[in-house]
C-alpha cells in the first residue's frame, strides 16, 4: 500500500500514585514521537550512518488520539484509572477492569496503549494474530513520552516506537537467537548476533556483517532511545502488510 494509514489510539493511564497519573502534555509528546518516527520525520535521523541513509523509510502510518469512543460518543482518547495494583507484569492484567486494569477498546478499530508501572520492564506488545481482548501495547510510565515522568535514557519515546513496531509484526533485528541463526524476516536489515545496548560505536561487526555491522540505530534493536532512529524499507513493507491483515 502507498497511502497514509491513520490509527485511532486510546491511551489507558493506570495509576496507583499521583505521579503515575501523567499529564496530557506527556501523552501528547508520545503521540508526536510516534508520528515523527513512523513518517521518518524524526530530526535525529541525521545520525544514521551514511551506508544506511538510503534504507531509511517512511512507514506511512500516523497516530491520532481517538475522538470517538466505541459507542460513538466524543472522547479525548485518554482513559485514566486509579488502581490498587502498584506494579503490573507481562501477564496482561492491565488490560482488564476485573484485574485492576482497563478493558481494551475494540482492537480492530483502535490501537490500545496502556501506560502503567511494569517494574523493570520498559514495555511489551502483542503481535498480530493474538487474542483480540489483549491486543495492543504496554509501556512503563517512566519510558513514555518525552516530558513529565519520562526518565533517561528512555525518555525520547522510543519504547513505544519499538513496541508498536512489534504490534505491526516486526521482530528484533537479531532474530532473538543470539547465535547468528535468527532472522527478523526482513532482507534489508543485517543479520546480527545479539541485541546492542546503550550507545555502541559504529561499526559493530558480528555474524560476518562487515564492514557496516549491526544496524544498532534501528528501532528494533535494544539501544538507548537517543541511538535508535530508523526503520528500513523492508520493515515498512512488513508493517504495511500487517496493517492489511489487521484491517486498518
Ligand atoms: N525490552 C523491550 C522489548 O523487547 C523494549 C526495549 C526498548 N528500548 C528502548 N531503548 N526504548 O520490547
Ligand atoms: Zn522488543
Ligand atoms: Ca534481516
Amino acid at each position: 500500500r502507498q497511502q497514509l494509514t491513520t490509527i485511532p489510539t486510546v491511551v489507558h493511564v493506570l495509576w496507583s500514585s499521583d505521579d503515575q497519573n501523567i499529564s496530557q502534555d506527556q501523552i501528547q509528546s508520545q503521540i508526536e514521537v510516534l508520528n515523527a518516527d513512523f513518517r521518518a520525520q524524526n530530526k535525529d535521523k541525521v545520525d544514521v550512518p551514511d551506508c544506511w541513509t538510503g534504507l531509511v523509510a517512511d512507514a506511512n502510518v500516523e497516530f491520532v488520539l481517538a475522538s470517538t469512543d466505541p459507542d460513538g460518543g466524543a472522547t479525548d482518547g485518554i482513559i485514566r484509572k486509579r488502581t490498587d495494583v502498584t506494579s503490573f507484569t507481562v501477564n496482561d492484567r492491565m488490560k482488564s477492569d476485573a484485574t485492576g486494569g482497563s478493558d481494551a477498546w475494540p482492537t480492530d478499530r483502535y490501537l490500545n496503549l496502556w501506560v502503567c508501572n511494569l517494574g523493570d520492564v520498559l514495555g511489551y506488545a502483542q503481535f498480530p494474530g493474538g487474542p483480540a481482548d489483549t491486543d495492543g501495547v504496554v509501556i512503563l510510565t517512566s519510558a513514555f513520552g518525552t516530558s513529565g515522568t519520562a526518565t533517561a535514557p528512555y525518555d525520547l519515546g522510543r519504547t513505544a516506537t519499538h513496541e508498536v513496531g512489534h504490534w505491526l509484526n516486526l521482530r528484533h533485528i537479531w532474530g532473538d537467537k543470539n547465535d547468528c541463526s535468527g532472522s527478523d524476516e526482513v532482507d534489508d536489515t543485517p543479520t546480527a548476533r545479539r541485541p546492542n545496548f546503550g550507545r555502541p560505536t559504529f561499526p559493530h561487526v558480528t555474524c560476518g556483517n562487515g564492514p557496516n555491522g549491526d544496524m544498532f540505530v534501528n528501532y528494533m534493536d535494544y539501544t538507548d532511545d537517543a541511538v535508535m532512529v530508523m526503520f528500513t524499507a523492508g520493515q515498512a513493507e512488513r508493517m504495511n502488510a500487517a496493517l492489511d491483515i489487521r484491517g486498518f
